[in-house]
């Protein structure tokens, strides 16, 4: 189906990374994006270049995600917002467990509890949820995000009980390593933060890009309306999980 079928797109995280793609891709092809950040000078860069109409807004504060969907007719939420830390759960502050927890997980909840029953009710819509490998697989990586991201795998296909009967479609993507400023943000998010993040995980190594995961979302979202694309495993062809780690003490 075309997505000019679907009118309208609520995108968190729309002002950078797979945000704007996502925001990009559905703007070009005739739906009215809404798109939720804290940064309102980028969103509205964003904004200005595709006609997505900005919301600044932290969701990690449940009032506010209320306020900014109030009275939105949503066809198409895209939980994508997200954030992560450097290190794991031996070294991990309260405020970075409770970030992630509330932006990645919370948030995602609460976006769907005000949105969906109007998906429901007008029997039209699709929610597109960014979780990513750190869900599925273990590796080396912060404990409270990969716990955030898995449960993001199941409140996906949980999603699809809950609107049993009605044409509405769930997509879960899950991407291995995609250039974005995510890694920055983890080292501090200033410039120098951001070329160090390049330098150290991007600089050397290939990795999928934010238009090759806008492209994953469309290929869901065009998919013939009786066809639930339900997830999208992505990652960089020379990236892979798994592994046995052995520690040689004892
Ligand atoms: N990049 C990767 O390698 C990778 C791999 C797998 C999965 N993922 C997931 O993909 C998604 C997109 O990540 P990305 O790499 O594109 O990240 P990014 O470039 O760091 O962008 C993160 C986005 O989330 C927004 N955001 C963060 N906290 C927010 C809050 N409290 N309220 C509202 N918006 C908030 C940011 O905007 P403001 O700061 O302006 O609020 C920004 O638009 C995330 O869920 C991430 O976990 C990323």
């Amino acid at each position: 189906m075309p997505i000019s079928d679907y009118r309208t797109a609520l995108v968190t995280g729309a002002n950078t990374g797979m945000g704007e793609a996502i925001t990009r891709m559905l703007s070009a092809g005739g739906v009215q994006v809404y798109g939720v950040a804290r940064n309102a000078a980028k969103l509205e860069e964003v904004a200005d270049a595709t006609g997505m109409r900005p919301i600044v807004a932290d969701i990690s504060d449940p009032a506010a995600i209320e306020a900014a969907v109030a009275g939105l007719e949503i066809d198409i939420l895209v939980n994508n917002a997200g954030v992560s830390a450097t290190g794991n759960i031996l070294d991990a502050t309260a405020e970075s467990v409770d970030a992630m927890i509330d932006v990645n997980l919370r948030a995602v909840l609460h976006l769907c509890r005000l949105l969906a029953p109007g998906m429901v009710a007008r029997n039209r819509g699709h929610i597109v949820n960014i979780s990513s490998i750190a869900g599925t697989y273990n590796f080396f990586g912060h404990t409270a995000y990969h716990a955030t991201k898995a449960a993001i795998h199941q409140v996906s296909r949980q999603l699809r009980n809950d609107m049993l009967g009605h044409k509405v479609r769930v997509t879960e993507i899950c991407p291995g390593r995609v250039e974005t400023e995510i890694f920055g943000r983890n080292l501090g998010g200033s410039p120098e933060d951001l070329k160090r993040a390049w330098e150290e995980f991007y600089e050397h190594y290939e990795s999928v890009t934010t238009a090759d995961i806008a492209g994953a979302a469309r290929f869901a979202l065009e998919s013939p309306e009786h066809v639930n694309v339900g997830l999208i495993e992505i990652m960089p062809t020379l990236q892979v999980p798994g592994g046995l780690t052995f520690d040689p003490s004892r």
